[in-house]
C-alpha cells in the first residue's frame, strides 16, 4: 500500500520557496516589508486623523452655540418720538427676547421716558436705586416719589430727598427713523 504524505514548507526567513534567497530576493523581501510597514504607518495617522476630526466638529459647534456666545447689548424700541410730549414723563411698556442657551423668552419691562425736546429724551430704569421699589411721576410737583421710604427724584433723575444713595439708573438711548430705542442700563451717577 502506498502511502502519499503531502507538507508544505512555509519559507523561512532568507529563504524563498524552501531555497536559500539570492541577495536580491532579500532586497526585495526587505523592501516589501518596508513598504507594508509605511502602510500602516499612513493608514494609522489617517485613522486618527479622522477621529480627531470628528471630535473636533462637534465641539466646535458647541463653542460656538448659542450657550456659550456672549450675550451683546442690544437696542430696543420703546416707542416712536413723536408719542412722547416734552415736560410730561411717561412710563412705557417694552419687550425684547432673550436667549439663554437654547432658551428663547420673551422679557417685558418697563421705563420712565422724559422728553425736554426731540433730541434731548432720557429714559430711566423703573426702580428707585434706594431698594427697588417701582416710583411715579407726580404731576403737580413735577416730581418722581417712590411710596417706599419716601424718596423723591426731579424730573433729570437727581436725588431731591429721602435715603436713594444715586440718582435714577438710565438707560443708553438714540433715535432711528423716528423710534426711540434704549441700550444698555448705566448706573445713576452721585
Ligand atoms: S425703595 Fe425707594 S425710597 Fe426706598
Amino acid at each position: 500500500m502506498n502511502e502519499t504524505s503531502e507538507f508544505h514548507q512555509e519559507p523561512v526567513n532568507g529563504e524563498v520557496g524552501g531555497a536559500p534567497a539570492s541577495s536580491e530576493q532579500k532586497q526585495a523581501l526587505i523592501s516589501e516589508e518596508i513598504n507594508r510597514r509605511q502602510f500602516l504607518t499612513t493608514m494609522l495617522g489617517l485613522t486618527g486623523s479622522v477621529i480627531g476630526l470628528s471630535l473636533a466638529v462637534p465641539l466646535t459647534g458647541y463653542a460656538l452655540s448659542p450657550a456659550m456666545v456672549k450675550e451683546k447689548t442690544e437696542f430696543v424700541p420703546v416707542g416712536s418720538v413723536t408719542d412722547f410730549k416734552a415736560g410730561e414723563p411717561i412710563k412705557v411698556n417694552y419687550s425684547f427676547r432673550k436667549k439663554d442657551g437654547w432658551v428663547d423668552t420673551e422679557v417685558k419691562k418697563t421705563a420712565w421716558v422724559v422728553k425736554k425736546d426731540d433730541n434731548n429724551i432720557t429714559v430711566f430704569s423703573p426702580n428707585c436705586t434706594h431698594l427697588g421699589c417701582g416710583y411715579v411721576w407726580d404731576a403737580p410737583s413735577k416730581q418722581f416719589k417712590c411710596p417706599c421710604h419716601g424718596a423723591v427724584f426731579s424730573m433729570e433723575g437727581e436725588v431731591v430727598a429721602g435715603p436713594p444713595p444715586r440718582p435714577l439708573d438710565r438707560f443708553e438711548t438714540k433715535v432711528a427713523d423716528g423710534k426711540l430705542l434704549i441700550g444698555k442700563l448705566l448706573e445713576g451717577e452721585g
